[in-house]
């Protein structure tokens, strides 16, 4: 028996030894990293509950540019703003390129702006961006959707009494309106059956992709496809928005009017119709779709999100909260709904919802690149296809760019006379060609929605701001705040948003 073990023992090592030394060969001038156990790889030293974390700390050791093996396949980290900065600028076109996860590969199939790569990205993004910095109908323009959308908020806070609830339904039913404009044209009512579905279906997405269940799928995808779990309900989940968004744009087919576009699926086909002799289009059903499908689940909880990290600081924080409604009584009143013109005359508010983006770290491993060739960086070379980790965390939270990086500290963002102050490595949105393209629709959103329940509400919690947890409870794809509560008191002189 003993003999057995023992030399089951040695055959093991012989197969470890001989796996590392094949994949040292394979890998020479990779960055150094962590050594890696077959099939699982780098798994025993990444937290699943905080990734970014251990990605953090084992930069500590193998410095900025190092190799961690996810599963069985290697990826190379970037870690701290130059490092990042170097890459997806410096070397944008060879590092611009979306690398992909099994998960995302499932869903999209290489389709869609945020999953394609070369010729199809770049078509595809360039008529996402245009049609975002068009977005309107001629009547109504994107600011005026979110100061309308805005205002159906209050009244949904103000439905709550002064009683303690959980914000997240309401600020997600918000920001999906807002996407539901942009894509589809249209707003649902907050109880609308297909609001409250699609809403579910999203929250849940995103819970299970953040959870070590969603983790180990992009490990271990072919032994996870053969397994129940969580993982399923990610595509099961997946395939029913598509299904709706195959409807929404069956419905849009059915009835748009030749050259009048009243949102992004409209100026699609009106862009497939003029393409449509054109071989090398990329302006087809599937990547409408997944376009669609991108826009409505990239911009639906990452401005929500930001939001309750948002409402969740100022209860930690009461006198952040004082400063900005100090700030919206002196710029804006009571009379009238904010509007984007009034931030560079607010830069407190400014600087607070730089710092909420910075703090909450929302998207902390960012979405995976890789390289578009063979590439040489920093005396290292990445081949091509592998991926690559520019981490967003490591910048958000660069020691060698932030005073205080653990703390919430609004001063970070503003100078020695109270203007705003840019900061490089404010990179919630990342940078370079894969750099997001709703920054500009996220901020507005930000801006206008949490001035206006400023204006009309003071919130709080029945805990006391030293008892309020605000580190994470847990951050894969996405940094998640604790769940918790608050009550809205209606400030006194605060008007009724008149609609309008
Ligand atoms: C606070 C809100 C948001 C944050 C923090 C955020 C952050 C990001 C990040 C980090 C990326 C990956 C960039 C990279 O790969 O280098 C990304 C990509 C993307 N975002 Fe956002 N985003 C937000 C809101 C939005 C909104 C509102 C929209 C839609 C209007 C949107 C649409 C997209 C799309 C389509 C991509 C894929 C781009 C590509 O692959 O070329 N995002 N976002």
């Amino acid at each position: 028996m003993e003999l057995l073990v023992t030399g089951l023992i040695i055959a093991v090592t012989a197969v470890l030894l001989v796996y590392s030394w094949g994949n040292k060969v394979k890998h020479s001038r990779l960055p150094p990293g962590p050594p890696a156990l077959p099939f699982i790889g780098n798994s025993l030293h990444i937290d699943k509950r905080a990734p970014d974390r251990s990605l953090i700390q084992l930069s500590r050791k193998y410095g900025p540019v190092f190799t961690v093996w996810l599963g069985p396949r290697p990826a190379v980290v970037l870690c701290g703003f130059e490092a990042v900065k170097e890459a997806l600028v410096n070397q944008a076109d060879d590092f611009g390129a979306r690398g992909t996860v099994p998960s995302i590969r499932k869903v999209t199939n290489g389709y869609g702006i945020a999953s394609s790569n070369g010729h199809r990205s770049r078509q595809l993004r360039t008529f996402a961006i245009s049609a975002l910095r068009d977005f309107g109908n001629g009547i109504k323009t994107l600011e005026d959707f979110i100061r309308q959308e805005a205002e159906c908020l209050v009244e949904v806070f103000k439905k709550t009494g002064e009683s303690p609830f959980d914000p997240t339904f309401q600020l997600t039913s918000a920001t999906a309106n807002i996407m539901c404009a942009i894509v589809f044209g249209n707003r649902f009512d907050y109880k609308d059956p297909k609001l409250l579905t699609l809403l579910s279906m999203i929250d849940e997405n995103m819970k299970v992709i953040s959870s070590p269940w969603g983790q180990l799928y992009d490990l271990l995808p072919n032994l996870l496809d053969r397994l129940p779990g969580p993982h399923n309900r990610l595509f099961e989940n997946a395939d029913k928005i598509k299904n709706f968004l195959r409807e929404m744009i069956q419905v849009h087919k059915d009835t748009h009017t030749e050259g009048k576009p009243q949102d992004f699926i409209d100026s699609f086909l009106i862009k497939m119709e003029e393409e449509k002799d054109n071989p090398r289009s990329e302006f087809s059903d599937e990547n409408l779709l997944l376009s669609t499908f991108n826009i409505f689940l990239a911009g639906t909880d990452t401005t929500s999100s930001t939001m309750r990290w948002g409402l969740l600081l100022f209860l930690k924080y009461p006198e952040v909260q004082e400063k900005i409604q100090s700030e919206i009584d002196r710029v804006i009143g009571m009379e009238r709904t904010p509007c984007i013109g009034d931030r560079e005359k607010m830069p407190y508010t400014n600087a607070a919802i730089h710092e909420i983006q910075r703090y909450s770290n929302i998207i902390p491993l960012n979405l995976p690149h890789t390289v578009t060739r063979d590439t040489e960086f920093r005396g290292f070379l990445i081949p091509k296809g592998m991926i690559v980790i520019p981490l967003l965390a490591s910048v958000l939270y660069d020691p060698c760019c932030w005073e205080t990086p653990e703390s919430f500290n609004v001063d970070h963002f503003l100078d020695e006379r109270g203007h705003l102050k840019e900061k490089e490595a404010f990179l919630p949105f990342s940078i370079g060609n894969r750099m997001c393209i709703g920054e500009k629709v996220a901020q507005m959103q930000l801006f206008i929605f949490l001035t206006t329940l400023l204006q009309n509400f003071t919130i709080g919690s029945l805990e006391e701001p030293s008892a309020i947890d605000i580190s994470p409870l847990s951050s894969g794809f996405s940094t998640l705040h604790r769940p918790y509560q608050l009550y809205c008191i209606p400030r006194k002189s605060a008007r009724r948003p008149a609609r309008e």
